[in-house]
């Protein structure tokens, strides 16, 4: 292949107006350009891959071109032409990691003094400039006090916070943003149609969602598909080219929980893991599914959502089977148990454990936090207290007895019980009585205990006239005895941490789910 360019390099900007995404930026440099206020000192903070490099380049080259100042400028000259091939005396790239120390910045600082040979100024751009050690940025603080007049930095960083104060408060700021994934798609659209390269719409998704915000690795991946498969693209190319999950496998997953199939997902987690996808990926995408049928159920504008027009109709319909109360609770129990999740050295157990809990959790018991060794709640017998607090009622106060006989109880966490009913009058009769319950619970237990009250109320149907999707469905028990896998789950995770907690908390008579 001769000449062969890279996508990213190819497509480089070569003036402000070629510049996606970053609107902000460029007509503040663009007006500052025409004005002639031009600072002397720039910092271009923003994540990788969204311009700053590029629009530094561009900056020198609009203030250096030998036809003059200019927001176009000509491309042609000397110059211009020596700033897009990196070889202009004047214009100095200088990779901050790689030049942290004190006698680097010693010696720009000499260099600072001799006039640019060919130019108006002579242009300093210092990538990744947070790496450089404390003694080069006071070095370097001491020539942003008094810079010549013809000296211009321009420093580019990822990580801004890492920069001293005293070196930001010299600079004029300007901060890239992420693209979002329909501009990623735009941009990517428009460089397949000059390409001739022929790729499919859900294609672009995948590509567009698994460069999180970087443009340049947006165009890396198009690339790479590219030369892989001859200009046509396929979903199924990038899901296996670039290892991303396919969505199929978190909406699978949803429904097994939807469909309270214990035997089920613990199936369906065996084939995840045996496909041998990255679990920490799996874990933050299916953290991600859960908030888009989240939004999707309240109704956030689509546009904003990262979704495929071919997967929004699979989220409404997967979003009207469950209730904002359950996707709340699925979100908070994934959510909590992500760092112990993702440090483990047996994610699968403790998935399959996590995932029965979800379960447990979506259809009445607020499921506990796992907990690692060090971090042990108390064993508590809730259930037993819950049992007799019901029986004292039934004597003395039935109408109660009954109300409470409805409801599901958690485990005790952090001093709260949480108490989940099927209906709303159930839950503000019992409710009613918070003081005498919550009494009852401190006694026994020896420290104060509160106590919330929770119902799931049923999932009105956007159409009056269909019945309510889902209601509150009793999970099946479980038999340990029958499920191997479930029971070698448990008992390898037994061995394996101090699981007394957690097995009480799934199990709490010892062999089933309820
Ligand atoms: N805002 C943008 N508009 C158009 N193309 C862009 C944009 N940002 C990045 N690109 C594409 O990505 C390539 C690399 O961009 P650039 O080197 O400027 O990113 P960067 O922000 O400096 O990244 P890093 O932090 O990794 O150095 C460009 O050549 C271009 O193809
Ligand atoms: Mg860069
Ligand atoms: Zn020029």
């Amino acid at each position: 292949m001769k000449n062969y360019q890279v996508l990213p390099l190819k497509y480089r900007p070569q003036t402000l107006d070629e510049i996606w995404v970053q609107d902000h930026i460029k007509t503040t440099l663009k007006r500052a350009i025409e004005s002639n206020r031009i600072a002397h000192a720039y910092l271009f903070a923003g994540p990788r891959g969204v311009g700053k490099t590029t629009t530094a380049r561009i900056l020198a080259k609009s203030l250096n071109c030998v036809k003059g100042q200019s927001i176009q400028p000509c491309q042609e000259c000397s110059v211009c032409q020596e700033i897009t091939s990196s070889a202009s005396l004047d214009v100095l790239e200088i990779d901050g990691a790689s030049n942290r120390g004190i006698d680097q910045v010693r010696e720009l600082r000499e260099n600072v003094k001799f006039m640019p040979t060919s130019c108006p100024y002579k242009i300093y751009i210092i990538d990744e400039v947070h790496m450089l050690t404390n003694e080069a940025f006071n070095a370097l603080l001491k020539t942003l006090e008094e810079p010549p007049n013809h000296v211009i930095f321009i420093f580019a960083t990822t990580a801004p916070q890492k920069v001293p104060a005293t070196i930001l408060s010299r600079c004029q700021r300007f901060y890239f943003r992420k693209a979002r994934v329909d501009e990623i798609i735009q941009r990517l659209t428009w460089i397949c149609k000059k390409e001739n390269i022929d790729i499919t719409e859900d294609a672009l998704y995948a590509i567009g969602k698994r460069a999180d915000g970087a443009i340049r690795d947006a165009e890396s991946m198009l690339d790479q598909l590219r030369v892989f498969q001859n200009n046509r693209i396929e979903l199924k190319d990038v899901e296996d080219l670039l290892g991303v999950i396919s969505q199929e496998i978190f909406f699978g997953y949803t429904e097994l929980l939807i469909a309270g199939d214990q035997k089920q997902i613990i199936e369906f987690i065996d084939k995840i893991f045996s496909v041998g996808y990255d679990f920490i990926e799996f874990y933050t995408g299916l953290l991600e599914h859960f908030r888009l049928l989240q939004l999707v159920k309240l109704d956030i504008n689509k546009n904003v959502l990262s979704i495929s027009p071919s997967d929004i109709k699979k989220y409404e319909g997967q979003a009207k089977k469950l209730t904002v109360e359950q996707l709340m609770i699925i979100m908070q129990i994934i959510a909590d148990n992500e760092e112990i999740v993702k440090r483990t050295l047996e994610p699968k157990i403790l998935f399959e454990i996590l995932s029965l809990n979800l379960l447990n959790s979506m259809f009445g018991n607020p499921g506990p936090v796992l907990k690692g060794n060090n971090q042990t709640e108390e064993p508590s017998d809730i259930n037993a207290l819950w049992q007799n607090l019901i029986s004292e009622f039934t004597e003395k106060r039935p109408f109660l007895s009954n109300h409470l006989e409805t409801a599901v109880i958690s485990n005790l966490i952090d001093g709260n019980i949480t108490i989940t009913f099927k209906n709303k009058i159930d839950k503000d009769y019992v409710e009613s009585e918070r003081n005498e319950i919550e009494r009852y619970f401190t006694n026994q237990i020896g420290k104060p205990v509160k106590v919330n009250f929770l119902y799931f109320k049923e999932e009105k149907s956007y159409n009056t006239s269909e019945k309510p999707t889902m209601t509150i469905k009793e999970t099946k028990p479980i038999d340990t005895k029958q499920n191997n896998d479930i029971s070698k789950a448990i008992n390898d995770l037994k061995t394996s941490l101090d699981t007394d907690t957690i097995f009480k908390q799934n199990f709490p008579d010892g062999k089933k789910i309820k």
